[in-house]
């Protein structure tokens, strides 16, 4: 990418460079079964109209065009320049043209119109500067009957090794402080319930999703790649020293070594709820 495309880019507190949209397609693939299940108990299938709500480079999007088939369709928002035009790049290079990809910031802009049969938003309430706003905007989006799916943290506090490791849970304060910093809220999955309800949806399946991961299985890489990618982020922002950085990577890399180590994901909150 250009410098001039650069200076157009809407970056937000995670970043929007390649390490992070490379971290942001493992994430994707370590949680692809969870989601899918997901999407289908809620009803997602061929012919649904899907809106995926702070899409990125279009991971979770591609397997929603996969989903819905030829006769759905798939309308992705998305405010980084650089992230849509990753997923426009991967969509045309799949013939995925049940799939279009706007632009726009969820809090300045309006949604395209449409009346969709659902709504899929996973990490993204958490860094926007009003849930009740987005909440607001999804409903207008759908038809009666609709259904809004969110993955959001409800207690990101839970991420810790189960021995002690101050350094690393030092690490999950600096992460929620830089996100609370910018406007977001980590734990946002604790207000939308209400959020959902004052917008006029019923909640129908309310499913915690955590793990107790261990070094070598497939879901441990993705609170590592997570810490020594955040780790570059939060010292690029000035929010932790070049001492704390390398702390945290031997704290990570010592633990990664013994036989007992294992490690409790942040909570998320998986919220089904359907528009009356
Ligand atoms: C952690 S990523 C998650 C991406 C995708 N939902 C996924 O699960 O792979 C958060 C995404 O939200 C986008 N985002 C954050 N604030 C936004 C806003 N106000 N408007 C549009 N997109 C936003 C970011 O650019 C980023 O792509």
């Amino acid at each position: 990418m250009s410098d001039s495309e650069d200076a157009i880019e809407r970056d937000y507190v995670l970043g929007t460079n390649d390490d992070e949209l490379a971290r942001l397609g493992l994430q994707h693939r370590v949680w692809r079964d969870v989601v899918l299940s997901c999407w289908r108990a809620a009803g997602i299938t061929a012919g649904s109209r899907v809106l995926d709500v702070g899409a990125g480079p279009g991971y979770a999007t591609q397997d929603l065009a996969e989903l819905v088939g030829p006769t759905g369709a798939v309308v992705a928002l998305e405010r980084s320049t650089r992230y849509a035009a990753a997923a426009r790049a991967s969509m045309e290079a799949r013939g995925l043209g049940q799939v279009s990809i706007h632009e726009v910031d969820l809090m300045r802009d309006p949604f395209p119109p449409g009346r969709f049969d659902a709504a899929w938003c996973r990490w993204v309430a958490c860094f926007v500067d009003s849930p009740r706003l987005l909440v607001q905007k999804i409903a207008a989006s759908l038809r009666s009957g609709g259904v809004a799916i969110f993955h959001e943290y409800a207690d990101y506090a839970t991420w810790r090794l189960l021995h002690q490791s101050d350094v690393l849970e030092q690490f999950v304060q600096h992460v929620m402080s830089s996100w609370r910093n910018n406007g977001g809220e980590p734990n946002v999955a604790r207000a939308l319930p209400e959020l959902l309800t004052d917008a006029g949806f019923t909640l129908r399946t309310l499913i915690p999703r955590i793990h107790c991961v261990r070094p070598g299985e497939p879901l441990w890489e993705w609170p590592r790649s997570f810490i020594h990618a955040n780790l570059d982020r939060l010292l690029e922002l000035g929010r932790i020293d070049a001492h704390f950085a390398r702390s945290a990577r031997e704290a990570l890399a010592a633990a990664e070594k013994q036989p007992a180590t294992a490690m409790l994901t942040p909570l998320v909150l998986e919220i089904v709820a359907t528009k009356a």
